[in-house]
């Protein structure tokens, strides 16, 4: 469904990706190991299209993603790609609620009933029914986390990429944050996940193993 060939990728005169080839089905479950530094980052955003490569194509659904243009990426990163960090991005004066319904809001119409009540769903699948008024800074790093889960999920996305999700936040709010993801994961949609933690890899279908810029290891089926 997603595939990166042969993508290289420098900043100024670094070479960072180095003729790179993943492919991820569709709802798959990937991860991305590798050191800190060994392209991890570089290639998830190659992959959901925040970063063009150099050289080398991206292809979603037999599309040409490297080569689309600003209104084709748009439609995509707000339809069928969504993107969680390592640290959350919420807004830190929406509550959680209206952090969740930021996809869809502008400030030409009021969000309508149905884009709350989604909104108002997502939070509770992520289990902080009851804090939807809470700002940001009144919720644990956890429970932030699972705002900006919930916000990735509001779209209904076909890959979710999550780059480095559990690094700030300690084993058992690392755990619950995976256990979402694997649930997501089970409901069909794709999960991207670079992760640091090997035993969090363990569980995906594919694990691709990165160092100096290459994938070294990729332990999933065949493209
Ligand atoms: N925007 C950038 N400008 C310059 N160098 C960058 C940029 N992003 C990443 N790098 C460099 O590219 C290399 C790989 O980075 P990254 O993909 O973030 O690795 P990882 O996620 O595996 O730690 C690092 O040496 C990093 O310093
Ligand atoms: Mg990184």
């Amino acid at each position: 469904m997603l595939q990166a060939l042969n993508v290289s990728k420098s900043f100024g005169d670094t070479p960072v990706l180095r003729d790179v080839s993943v492919c991820v089905g569709a709802g798959e479950f990937a991860c991305v190991v590798g050191r800190s530094g060994s392209g991890k980052s570089t290639l998830l955003n190659v992959l959901s299209s925040l970063l063009r490569p150099d050289q080398g194509r991206v292809l979603y659904r037999e599309r040409e993603v490297s080569a689309m243009g600003e209104g084709e990426l748009n439609a995509l990163r707000h339809g069928d790609f969504s993107m969680i960090f390592q640290l959350h991005h919420l807004l830190p004066y929406l509550t959680a609620l209206e952090n969740v319904m930021l996809p869809y809001m502008n400030s030409l119409r009021p969000v309508s009933g149905e884009t709350r009540d989604k909104a108002r769903e997502c939070l509770a699948r992520v289990g902080l029914a009851g804090k939807e008024e809470r700002l940001p800074g009144k919720l644990s790093g956890g429970e932030q986390q699972r705002v900006a889960i919930a916000r990735a999920l509001v779209k209904s996305p076909s890959v979710l990429f999550a780059d480095e999700p559990t690094g700030s936040l300690d084993k058992k709010n690392g755990d619950a944050v995976i256990e979402l993801l694997r649930d997501v994961h089970r409901d069909g949609v794709a999960v991207v996940m670079v992760t640091h933690d090997l035993g969090y890899a363990k569980l995906a279908d594919r694990t691709v193993v990165m160092e100096d810029g290459q994938v070294v290891e990729d332990g999933g089926p065949g493209c």
